[in-house]
């Protein structure tokens, strides 16, 4: 791979934390052995989340001193409409402060209880936001396939079988996450995104897009798809909108700022139902619960987005971390991404089954041994819990997650990571597995209160 830099330089810069072993080990113990519980000051290189965590540009900071603060019809919210429907094509533009409240009041807007949404993969916001309205979130990924370049497809056979089963009459959207950050980053191909609009087509069923990633998974069609080769990663995106009949999206991650959400959608009878509902939660649908400044350093960053060479950046930066892990002795997920590299904890921790939470284990000594925070995309986070004393079901993989903040961490920060898990991989089986103590009915990860299993396997 040709060596490749940050394509920008550093004009403002943020102190780090370097909490000692003690620290770092009392920490943990006080967090109740969940990183989400870690105060900020106490890491050292974050990599939680790739979700409100960018570096905004200077264009974007100078943006925010232009934002119209009007309570209706704000000059921000016309430039975010502008940029939002020349980007998507659709004519009808809310906006929302983040992604959970956009899907929420979207897919409130659209389905009822005892209805059915299919997904390549719900993101786990949405789907409890399905389960929420009484409605049942089905999951149909295809099967992981460790050599395919659009490990994000939705499985169409499958597709097609749920649709023409008698109970398909009750679904009503198919949701693609584009890319699907359940299963690994990865992008979802033009081909299988064409076949999802022709089954919706075939059934009258509406086509929904989680857009959070939409201009990573542009940028991978260029490189990925023969058919997108010509195209410029915004033409790509505008081409993978055009296909849907609308979406919504989390603008931390692609729209480049630290809050936002959007709904962007072509049925104006939907919209009218979205801006009634949004009224109640969000605020008035010209800043849907944000500032003006924050549209208007949405808008910058939306238009930022598509630049071929900081996505370039992207998806080499998640490549080399990518080998620089796997060198370091950690079962990378292949092919990477852009906006993360994933692990599978269960290969570098087999003497750990499922209910020892092994994506856990892994996230956690990530932690004791450098300060490094991580997701677990495991059991913690999509295991179904068991009633009645029942052991939980697991998630179908145990990842871990090292997400890659937009324009924050150099490679040197990426090469200190790769040091701390290359301590870990000379004897992961020291890594203890974990048990929960105390969990939420829903999104549990977030608060659960955990302890290490010190003795037996
Ligand atoms: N959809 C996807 C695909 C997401 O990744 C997220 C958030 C959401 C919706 C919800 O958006 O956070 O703005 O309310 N993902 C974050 C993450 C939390 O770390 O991947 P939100």
């Amino acid at each position: 791979m040709p060596a490749f830099m940050e394509p920008f330089r550093i004009k403002a810069v943020e102190p780090i934390p370097f909490p000692d072993e003690q620290q770092r080990r009392d920490t943990l113990i006080a967090a109740g052995y969940n990183l989400f519980r870690v105060p900020a000051s106490q890491i050292t290189i974050d990599l939680l989340t790739d979700s409100g965590t960018s570096a905004m540009s200077a264009a974007q900071w100078s943006a925010l001193m232009t934002g119209d603060e009007s309570y209706a019809g704000a000059r921000s919210f016309e430039q975010f409409e502008a940029v939002m429907q020349e980007l998507t094509g659709y004519p009808e533009i809310i906006p929302a402060h983040q992604g959970r409240a956009a899907e929420r009041i979207l897919l409130g807007s659209v389905l009822g209880p005892g209805d059915v949404s299919l997904a390549n993969t719900h993101f786990d916001t949405t789907r409890a936001s399905v389960e929420s309205i009484g409605a049942t979130a089905v999951d149909l990924p295809v099967t992981a396939d460790p050599d395919t370049p659009f490990g994000g497809d939705i499985d169409l056979a499958a597709l097609k079988e749920f649709l023409d089963a008698p109970h398909g009459t009750n679904v009503r959207c198919v949701v693609m996450t584009v890319t699907n950050n359940a299963t690994g980053g990865q992008p979802v191909s033009l081909t299988n995104l064409t076949a999802v609009r022709r089954l919706c087509d075939e059934h009258g069923i509406r086509f929904l897009l989680d857009a959070s990633r939409f201009a990573e998974n542009a940028y991978l069609l260029t490189q990925r798809d023969p058919e997108c080769q010509a195209l410029t990663p915004r033409q790509a995106a505008q081409t993978i909108f055009s296909l849907a009949d609308g979406c919504w999206a989390s603008l931390k991650k692609d729209g480049v700022a630290n809050i936002g959400g959007v709904i962007a959608l072509h049925d104006a009878e939907i919209a009218r139902r979205c801006r009634d509902r949004l009224i109640e939660t969000e605020g008035f649908p010209t800043y849907g619960g944000l500032a003006g400044r924050d549209l208007a350093a949405l808008a910058q960053g939306l238009t930022e987005v598509t630049d071929p060479q900081y996505l370039r950046y992207r998806e080499q930066t998640a490549r080399w971390f990518g080998d620089q892990l796997e060198d370091a002795g950690f079962p990378v997920v292949r092919p990477t991404g852009c906006h993360a590299v994933y692990i599978d904890a269960a290969r570098l921790l087999p003497h750990l089954c499922p209910q020892r939470l092994p994506a856990t284990a892994l996230a956690n000594q990530l932690y004791l041994a450098g300060a490094v925070r991580v997701s677990e995309l495991g059991t913690l986070v999509f295991g179904i819990p068991g009633s009645n004393g029942e052991p939980d079901r697991p998630a179908p993989r145990e990842l871990v997650r090292l997400a890659l903040p937009r324009r924050v961490y150099t490679k040197s920060h990426l090469e200190y990571v790769t040091d701390v898990a290359a301590r870990i991989a000379e004897s992961p089986d020291e890594v203890p597995g974990y048990r929960i103590t105390e969990q939420a009915s829903t999104l549990r990860h977030f608060t659960a209160v955990l302890e290490p299993i010190t003795s037996g396997r």
